[in-house]
């Protein structure tokens, strides 16, 4: 049977849960990707903390994207993968010496800076090594993305990059510095944005910052303005890709470079979230007192995302045709807050059913976990089954 986009019979043989990527899907969005910022100076480094599996590193760097990373393992994953080291842009608060040695050696395009010991230490492995580290000011803009609070990082009480209050100090440590060369300046204000006015005020924020620079007399190569781009969950069939025309184009509306100065943004969620589904067996479905569970062989070891934000991801029974019924979907996971969905609506079910759980190429496989001695989710794609 086939069902949807879902080749069911072809999944019945293989062993569940797994990933199950659609490259056609994938391909489409980095189509238009490319489409929306073509004559533009607009750079994309794909995020791939949002999904590193090594496949769909592959298909993403052929379209000649750059990589953003959060730490020296995904550098080297991103660099194995395909991407330039010199398209690699590095962000987090806790860079190690190692990491910073990783970013160093294979000359990466630049740091994003979150802090002024940050900054130091890699000023002085840079004159170890008799380099010079190409650096961009990540700085908190404290701009309200309007998104689940732990995704959210743009506020003044968060735990990301520097404040406003510490530039003249930074700007200070690199003029004296050899060894450090600023290039741009980076924000990243949270991630699952739908609300686009979000990015509109971060614009604002960015220009006002980019004009100091500029008073300082720092003209600065390029703005990143980090990722953020929400993708609609709720109809994963009806809206298949994200808003990408209307975000690249508020950009171009509310921010304006200079002459020579590039736009760059980290984009992960929208490019890899609706190419992925997580697929489950229904191993029984239960009658509850008021409600009717369905017990799935996947849980919040295969994909956390409902437990740690309660988050939606629409469901589908993949093997049924029958008439929709509620369910709690559950994983059998010990722990209750390994629930899937509630009430959801799904055909009919029976033990055996696969069942889809959709829009789960963005962290879902990257933040598995062995929690109940349970393995690592396999994946298939779409042109290989
Ligand atoms: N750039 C930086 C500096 C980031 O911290 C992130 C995501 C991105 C880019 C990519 O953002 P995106 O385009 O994917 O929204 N695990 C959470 C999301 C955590 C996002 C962390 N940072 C979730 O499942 O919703």
């Amino acid at each position: 049977m086939i069902k949807g986009q879902f080749p069911a019979s072809k999944f019945n043989s293989l062993e569940t849960p797994f990933y199950y990527y659609d490259i056609d899907l994938l391909r489409k969005t980095l189509d238009t990707i490319k489409t929306e910022i073509r004559n533009k100076d607009y750079h994309i480094h794909y995020a791939v903390k949002a999904n590193a599996n090594p496949r769909l590193l592959k298909e993403i760097a052929a379209y000649g994207f750059g990589a953003d990373c959060v730490s020296g393992n995904e550098i080297l994953r991103a660099i194995d993968c395909g991407f330039p080291a010199s398209k690699i842009a590095f962000a987090g608060v806790g860079k190690t010496d190692r990491e910073i040695e990783i970013g160093l050696d294979n000359d990466i395009f630049c740091f994003n800076v979150e802090s002024l010991p940050e900054m130091q230490a890699i000023e002085a492995l840079a004159a170890k090594k008799s380099k010079t580290a190409r650096i961009a000011l990540r700085i908190n803009p404290n701009v309200d993305a309007h998104t689940h609070k732990y995704i959210t990082t743009g506020l003044n009480e968060n735990k990301f990059g520097l404040n406003e209050a510490d530039l003249p100090q930074a700007l200070e440590l690199i003029a004296r510095s050899a060894h450090l060369e600023i290039i741009g300046m980076h924000f990243h204000i949270g991630s699952q944005i739908t609300d686009l006015s979000a990015f509109e005020n971060l614009c604002v924020k960015a220009f006002e910052l980019r004009n100091w620079f500029h008073s300082q007399g720092v003209k600065l190569q390029h703005i990143n303005v980090g990722g953020g781009l929400g993708i609609n969950y709720q109809h994963p069939n009806h809206c298949p890709t994200a808003d990408f025309e209307s975000y690249f184009r508020l950009f171009g509306k509310y921010l304006k470079t200079e002459e020579g100065q590039s736009l760059h943004f980290e984009l992960g969620r929208s490019v890899v979230a609706p190419c992925g589904s997580l697929i489950t067996r229904t191993t029984y479905v239960k009658e509850g007192i008021s409600k009717k569970f369905l017990i799935v062989d996947a849980g919040m070891t295969e994909l956390i995302r409902p437990a740690l934000y309660q988050a939606f991801h629409h469901i589908e029974n993949i093997s049924s045709d029958k008439e929709l019924t509620a369910y709690d979907v559950v994983g059998p996971i010990c722990e209750s807050s390994d629930v899937f969905a509630k009430d959801m609506k799904l055909n009919e079910a029976q033990r055996g059913d696969l069942i889809a759980i959709r829009s789960a190429g963005a962290y879902g496989e990257v933040m598995a976990s062995q929690y109940n001695c349970r393995e690592l989710p396999k994946a298939y794609f779409s042109d290989q089954i």
